[in-house]
Order: structure tokens, then sequence, then C-alpha cells
């Protein structure tokens, strides 16, 4: 006799009996797409929500960094070269690195404080377009990792990150397909640079026990999503998190009290 596969949770689950009679919600997973400009990861993220939701019949809610707030709205008008440090001959340069690692940094703070943590204590499955997995890699060109990874060091660990490899130059074919100007990363060989640094730096977050996969991004959208969609299922199997658990995956526990809030899934 077949043994049986892993069942999914449904939404039934993330409400369980507490012995005393009232309602515990257990917490939504936190699930990030990450990869170089023209990698995919929004088209991407728009289906696994589709499919957490639709399909999964779980509450899910789908965001994304730089974010719509005060901090996310200064970073996107930096990046789109329309403010700067205004030079003696008039000119306007790009604001210092280490004050854009700053200010991804404040924004994902507020990101988090605002939007994330209610929502995934309330057992809300957030999927985050971009986290700090983009900073590690991209502000790295001209900053200090160890740096960036300590202004960063309050925010709590996604259970799963997917990092979407696309060679650059693809990438690069696709950002002139939808793209109306060019933004202060999106130069290929930048982004040749930010690969690398997204595949060493992964490299090291694996070995520190964070969950990081990285997906081969240069297939049709729905091969790519198949893969996903494969990750993501693990996350919300019986089996999958109990091996997590076992594995003591870091992941799988966001520490609410640690990080100043009520425990969701004690
Ligand atoms: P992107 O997802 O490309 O936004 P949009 O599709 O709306 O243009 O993100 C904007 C850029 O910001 C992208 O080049 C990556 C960069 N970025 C960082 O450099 N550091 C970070 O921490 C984040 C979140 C993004």
């Amino acid at each position: 006799m077949r043994a049986p596969g892993p069942s999914i949770l449904s939404a039934r689950f993330f409400k369980e009996k507490r012995p005393e009679g009232d309602d515990l919600v257990v917490r939504g997973r936190f699930i990030v797409f990450e990869g170089i400009d023209g990698s995919g990861v929004t088209t991407q993220a728009h289906r696994l929500k589709e499919y957490v939701g639709k399909k999964l019949g779980l509450p899910v809610h789908l965001t994304k960094e730089p974010t719509d707030g005060p901090v996310g709205g200064l970073i996107r008008t930096i990046l789109a070269k329309r403010v700067g440090v205004p030079t003696r001959d008039g000119r306007l340069e790009s604001v210092d690195p280490r004050c854009l690692a700053l200010l991804f940094a404040a924004d994902r703070i507020d990101h988090l404080e605002v939007d994330i943590l209610p929502k995934l204590q309330n057992g809300v499955t957030i999927i985050c377009d971009r986290y700090y997995l983009s900073s590690f890699a991209y502000q790295s060109l001209s900053v200090d990792l160890k740096w960036i990874r300590e202004i960063n060091s309050k925010c709590i660990h996604p259970d799963l990150t997917i990092m979407l490899r696309v060679p650059p130059l693809v990438a690069e074919k696709r950002r002139l397909q939808d793209r109306w100007h060019v933004e202060l990363y999106e130069e290929t060989p930048k982004l040749e640079h930010v690969s690398a640094n997204y595949l060493s730096i992964i490299k090291e977050l694996q070995r520190e026990g964070h969950r990081v996969e990285i997906i081969d991004g240069n297939r049709p959208p729905n091969e790519v999503h198949k893969d996903v969609v494969r990750l993501v299922r693990s996350l919300f199997t019986t089996t999958g998190n109990k091996k997590a658990r076992a594995r003591g995956s870091p992941q799988l526990g966001i520490d609410f009290a640690s990080e100043g809030g009520g425990s969701a899934d004690a």
C-alpha cells in the first residue's frame, strides 16, 4: 500500500483550539522572491499569490520592496535619478551608497512594523518581492557587506527565499521589452556583479542554516512556477513542517517574542 502523501494544511489549520478553549492563530509563512532586474521576480510573486490564495485557499498578501511607504517613495525617486546631491558644476550625483543602504534598511523596518509582522501574526502568508537579500547583493557593490548585514540585523528571517537565476544578458533583453527608462542599477555590467554577489551571499546564508533556494529562471514562466510551487508546498505540508522543525530550521520559527511582539506560533 502506498504511504499517504503529505497533506496540504487547509485554512482550518490556521485556527487551532487551545485546551483552555480560546483560538490560537498559527502565524503565516513568509516567502521572498529575489533576482537581478528583469529576472521575472514580480511575475512569479504574482503567480504564487494566486496559487496560495486560490489553489491552497489560504489567506495571502503580496507586497514588495522598496515599498509604497514614505521611505520607499524617497528610494524610488533616487533610483529613478530624479533626486541626488548637487555638484559644483550643477549636475546631480546619486546619494552616497551608504545613505541608500540605510534608506533600504529603514524602509524594511517600517514595512515589517506596519504591514508584514501584523499580518504574519494573524495567519496571513506573506509573499514579498525583494527583501534584505537585495540589499546584500546590490548595496554590497559599493558598501561593506558586514555593515549592510548589521543594519538589517533586526529584520526577521523569511521561511523561504527563492532566487530566480537568469543570465544578465537575458535579463537585459527582458528589461528592454517593458521598461521606459533605465534606473540606477539597470546596467548589465553592474547586474553581472550583483548576480555574482547573490550567488556567493546565498552560499553564506545557506551555511548559516537559512532556507534560500535557487531556481533556473531562464525558462518559460509556467515551468518556473511549477518549481516554485514544489518548493513552497513543503512549507504547508505536515511532513515538510516536521522535517523543518527536526532540522531546527530558524526560518520556521519566527520568534515574535524576541522581536518585541507576542508569539503567534507557540
Ligand atoms: P524593482 O523590484 O526592480 O522595482 P520596479 O520593478 O518597480 O522597478 O526594484 C527596484 C530596484 O531596487 C532594483 O534595481 C533593486 C534595487 N534594490 C536594492 O538595491 N536594494 C534593496 O534592498 C532593494 C529592496 C531593492
